[in-house]
């Protein structure tokens, strides 16, 4: 068999991705395009985080606010509250899988991770009074204020640093942007908006370089924006799971990822299946490490064909 080196119909090399994450159906050489959103798949054992960054230019930067005085004195912290709740909350449930970041005046920037979260209720009273013990433990170093709840001095520049580090896709929300739902969708997503006020000029400049999506010409308030993101990610989720088989098991991560990191060369996205979590047991363990390789039906007999050439392995395992 010839080697598989993955081209478009002119031969040339396919690359989805850019460094910001995104590219246009359009873009795409004819063969590559689809119908809907492409790119990784989220990793079930490793679920995609999905994050929303919002810019507060008004919000107080320090604890003295009034509860009772959210849209006034505390410089809007109502919409602040409003887009933290849409983030995290499900009917009688929280979002794990969420991070939001609020960036508060370009001076202040808190965190709060689903996975860590405590104490945080639906009202947007309780969830400012979490807020203002974070503002009343701000420190030079980021700070735990509350479980799940993290504090630092920060702005909009080192908050983009720190995705790019983390290996998160930045994505702006503008309703001028390009449609959302001709694009892909990158794994772990994160999302710049602002609250009730545009994005300034500066902060138009530091983010220019970045895809800017929108969610239809109307403008929105940003809890609602997220609420829609929310929707489509899901829908995008579940669409993947229905479609999915199994191509291949293999023992242990690492040459799960091989497998992942070659079909994913070959524009075959993957999903990969553990019973163990890597954070709880990082060593493989014949019989517990064993990890499913999940493609779409309709790259399946491709990717065994493409599993057998580079590894020599029975396509039936
Ligand atoms: C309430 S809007 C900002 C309104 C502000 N007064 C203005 O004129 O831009 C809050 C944020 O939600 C996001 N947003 C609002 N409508 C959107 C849309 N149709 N598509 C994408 N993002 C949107 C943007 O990030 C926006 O900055």
């Amino acid at each position: 068999m010839s080697p598989l080196v993955p081209t478009d119909s002119e031969g040339k090399h396919i690359t989805y991705f850019t460094s910001t994450g995104l590219l246009r159906d359009e873009h795409r050489s004819p063969s590559a395009q689809r119908s809907h959103w492409l790119g990784s798949l989220p990793v079930v054992n490793c679920p995609s985080m999905r994050r929303f960054v919002i810019v507060g230019h008004k919000a107080a930067v320090t604890p003295e606010f009034p509860l009772n005085d959210l849209p006034g004195s505390a410089g809007r912290m109502d919409v602040l509250c409003r887009a933290v709740g849409a983030a995290f909350f499900l009917s009688h449930d929280l979002r794990r899988d969420v991070e939001v970041v609020l960036l508060l005046q370009e001076t202040v920037q808190i965190r709060l991770v689903g996975r860590q979260l405590r104490h945080l209720n639906p009202d947007e009273r309780s969830t400012a009074a979490l807020l203002k013990r974070a503002l009343e433990a701000m420190d030079e170093k980021e700070v735990e204020s509350t479980p799940g709840i993290f504090v630092s001095p920060g702005d909009l520049g080192s908050s983009l640093d720190r995705l790019y580090q983390i290996g998160a896709h930045p994505i702006v929300l503008h309703e001028k942007g390009t449609p959302l739902n001709e694009c892909s969708m990158p794994e772990n997503p994160a999302f710049f908006l602002s609250d009730h006020l545009p994005f300034t000029t500066s902060d138009e400049a530091i983010l220019s370089e970045l895809p800017h999506l929108s969610l239809g010409p109307r403008l929105l308030h940003t809890s609602q924006c997220i609420t829609i993101v929310h929707y489509l990610l899901d829908q995008y989720a579940q669409s993947v799971q229905d479609d999915l088989a199994l191509c291949h098991k293999v023992w242990g991560e690492p040459k799960a990822m091989l497998i992942k990191g070659l079909l994913e060369d070959f524009n075959i996205p993957t999903n990969l299946v553990s019973h163990v979590p890597q954070s709880v047991l990082p060593m493989t363990i014949d019989g517990l490490a064993e990890v499913r390789i999940m493609v779409r039906k309709s790259d399946l007999q491709r990717a065994k064909e493409i599993i057998a050439e580079y590894f020599e392995e029975s396509m039936d395992r």
